[in-house]
């Protein structure tokens, strides 16, 4: 399977972005990665995308895309990620820069290119999925899959108390994709809330020597200001659980077949992710519960060699 990641990298999209890079997948190639205005801006995304595939040591494409969301103005996590997007850790800077190619005609055309053996895995704000949903309809019949790490299954938000983050940044783009996608696996917020990632785990892959194991410190310094201000037993990979998911299905524990839908009012409920059980059409498959074990050894891998 090729795919294509998007990102508004954000430290755990940096995490999210090494485990493909590791020798246990030879069926899974990563054609390109496409940025998105999200956590930071997409400007600092960019940058933060080389750095990492700097210290992976990989040439993959950047396409840079949508610098802002479809309707609202700009939310970010900067409090979360750091100013800079990874961080604060004073990584290296890269020396890469995005194609010319805009994200959403990338998404375009790798998708008829690669017709019925693309997925694209979506770890930010929608917004360019949804544009390259308008400037190609067919994109939902041509893409072998859609991977999302998005909405609050329960509505236990971390963005409003009823909307998760990557739809709260833009629901109108967020609206389109679950309106044209009849397939979406979606990893909601609350799983990696559930399932936190081990801090003896975290603690043993910050401890590790190698040039990824070092920059993976760096930047997840960010997660004891996470545990000091929410007091969290563990550390939540939202992001990670994704890509693992994307890479491996049996990672999945349970799941739950649903229409979704998001709300794009101008109520307390605004980008809420409505589940509907017993719509005669879904269009999601919400991944409630995952093997986290698992994803952690994949983590672990990658973030180790
Ligand atoms: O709600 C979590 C999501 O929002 C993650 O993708 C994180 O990187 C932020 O984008
Ligand atoms: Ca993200």
């Amino acid at each position: 399977m090729h795919w294509i990641i998007d990102t508004d990298a954000g430290v755990d999209d940096a995490i999210a972005i090494a485990m493909p890079f590791v020798p246990d997948w030879p069926d899974h190639r990563i054609l390109a990665i496409t940025t998105v205005t999200g956590n930071v801006h997409v400007s600092k995304v960019n940058i933060n995308v080389g750095a990492v595939l700097d210290v992976l040591k990989v040439d993959v494409p950047i396409h840079a895309g949508c610098d802002r969301p479809m309707i609202e103005s700009h939310i970010h996590a900067e409090e979360f990620h750091g100013a800079d997007g990874l961080g604060d850790a004073g990584l290296a800077k890269t020396e890469r820069r995005p194609e010319q190619e805009h994200a959403a005609l990338a998404i375009v055309r790798l998708a008829r290119a690669h017709e019925g053996d693309l997925g694209l895995i979506a770890l930010g704000p929608l917004t360019n999925i949804a544009l390259a949903c308008n400037l190609d309809p067919d994109l939902p019949e041509c893409l072998a899959r859609l991977v999302v790490m998005g909405c609050a299954w329960q509505a236990r938000g971390n963005q409003t108390p009823a909307a998760e983050f990557n739809i709260a940044a833009d629901p109108e783009s967020a609206r389109v994709v679950f309106d044209r996608f009849s397939n979406v696996v979606v990893l909601p917020w609350e799983v990696s809330l559930d399932q936190m990632m081990p801090f003896e785990t975290f603690e043993r892959i910050c401890a590790g020597t190698s040039a990824r194991a070092v920059f993976f410190a760096g930047m997840t310094r960010v997660v004891h200001v996470w545990k000091a201000r929410f007091g969290f037993t563990g550390v939540p990979l939202p992001d990670p659980l994704a890509m693992a998911v994307a890479l491996d299905e049996r990672i999945i524990a349970r799941e739950l077949r649903a229409r979704v839908r998001v709300d794009i009012g101008a109520s307390i409920g605004r980008a809420l992710s409505s589940l509907d059980y017993r719509h005669p059409r879904p269009n999601a498959r919400v991944v409630v519960a995952v093997h986290a074990d698992a994803a952690w050894r994949m983590i672990e891998r990658a973030w180790t060699l």
